[in-house]
């Protein structure tokens, strides 16, 4: 059969961004069985084992329950499932010294639907036709957000300012207020925190000024903090979760060892929750209620915010410092190589300045040495401006084995020199 697509229909049934790229990576993965390909290519969790155990022991728990029966056999409210929500009310209210109720509270199933909800109830042409825009303020960021918006027009990033170490050979992306804008004709505004690809993470005052910016449009900002504390805290730099106002705090349990159970969760003003809560009835009517009731156990008895801080933030975090140091003895000091700070998530970000092949390019001579990373391009949605910047860089995974992480990062820095080399030669 080849039925005929509408437009929605050609948007979502097409892959984007780092699932087209994916699709490649797997092609690849499977003609080389038998081969040792170093991966660092997945945006998919390690199964570390005290997490494990933590899900195992609040199944086990459920299961010997009389609510059993009550999470598995029956439908539930769309918001989410009661107990859950209660958890999270009493957590944050507590931790971070909120007032929040139960209509501040939204569960879907994994949080990429929030954005979908929210890319699609915000974003997009208004009942009068005025197209509202999806506003990502600094570029990179999640490639998720190009695949969410049923509307592509309506998605609009901005290219950030660098801050570079020289010497170091680091860097960090800022927002560039300069740049930015947020009006009347903004409908959104979404950015990751801890950022996936890069790790960057945006300062306190800096969400406070996007959030400020947006504020008198009523526009609301969606916070995505699937990497941010309290879990799974995967922050290796100082930062605070922002509550209020037109702020969402949109969290995912997947990264906090749950990616199978699909969890997310949103937090901020009733208004917008009761918006994005309408959209899910109709999309899937709830999220998964055994993800619920076990997250529900783990957040209640405070083991998931300590497993978070003592058990995964250490774990990703020495992997950063593994790669770290190895760049920083296997790159040649005299080409301009930068590492983008490694603030959190499960991400490296290496720019190369002036790479004479494309991201894409590279990405093909590495997998010759075995080793697979992400071209950055890919990470770049909505900015639809040439800039060079966009094909200089790579994201490498921080779901190696430290042995596999210093091996691929010694064969990329024997690969970049070479390519560098071979341009000076030709030029
Ligand atoms: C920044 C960011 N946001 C959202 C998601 C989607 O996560 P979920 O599994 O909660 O849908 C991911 C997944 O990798 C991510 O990196």
């Amino acid at each position: 059969m080849n039925p005929a697509l509408t437009q929605f229909g050609v948007q979502m049934s097409n892959l984007t961004g780092v699932r087209a790229i994916m699709k490649d990576i797997v092609e690849t993965l499977r003609a080389h069985t038998g081969q040792q390909l170093i991966n660092l290519s997945a945006g998919n969790p390690l199964i570390l084992p005290e997490v494990e155990q933590l899900w195992r022991d609040c199944t086990a728990q459920l299961l010997a329950s009389p609510e059993y029966g009550e999470v598995v056999c029956r439908y539930g409210p769309s918001q989410g499932y009661v107990p859950l929500i209660e958890a999270i009310v009493e957590d944050f209210n507590r931790r971070y010294k909120l007032n929040l109720t139960e209509r501040n509270i939204l569960i879907s199933p994994g949080s990429q639907t929030l954005y979908f909800y929210a890319a699609n109830s915000f974003g997009g042409y208004t009942t009068s036709g005025e197209l509202k825009q999806i506003v990502l303020p600094l570029s990179p960021d999640y490639t998720g957000y190009g695949g969410v918006c049923l509307v592509p027009e309506a998605l609009i990033a901005y290219k950030p300012a660098l801050d570079i170490d020289a010497a170091a050979h680091k860097f960090k992306y800022r927002p560039d207020f300069s740049k930015v804008s947020i009006t009347e004709k903004t409908g959104c505004v979404i950015f990751s925190r801890p950022c996936n690809p890069t790790g960057n993470v945006l300062s306190d005052d800096e969400v406070k000024k996007i959030a400020a910016l947006a504020a008198p449009y009523d526009v609301p900002v969606f916070v995505d903090s699937a990497y941010a504390p309290p879990f799974p805290a995967m922050n290796f730099t100082e930062m605070t979760p922002i509550f209020g106002n037109n702020i969402l705090h949109c969290m995912s349990l997947s990264k906090a060892g749950l990616p199978g159970e699909r969890i997310g969760i949103a937090i901020g003003d009733e208004r917008v929750i009761q918006v994005l809560e309408g959209f899910q009835t109709n999309a899937c009517i709830h999220a998964s209620r055994y993800g619920q009731a076990i997250a529900a156990r783990a957040i209640n008895s405070g083991a998931l915010a300590d497993i978070s801080v003592q058990v995964i933030r250490p774990f990703y975090q020495n992997k950063f410092t593994v790669l770290e140091n190895t760049l920083n003895e296997a790159m040649p000091n005299d080409l301009p190589w930068f590492l983008h700070r490694g603030e959190g998530a499960i991400f490296a970000w290496l720019w190369l300045q002036d790479l004479p092949v494309t991201d894409w390019e590279l990405y093909q001579e590495l997998k010759q040495v075995g080793v697979i990373v992400v071209p950055g391009s890919t990470f770049f949605p909505g900015l639809e401006e040439e800039w060079e910047h966009k094909h200089q860089c790579v994201r490498i995974s921080l779901t190696g084995s430290d042995d596999e992480i210093a091996t691929g990062m010694q064969r990329l820095a024997k690969v970049v020199q070479q390519v560098y080399q071979r341009a000076a030669v030709s030029a």
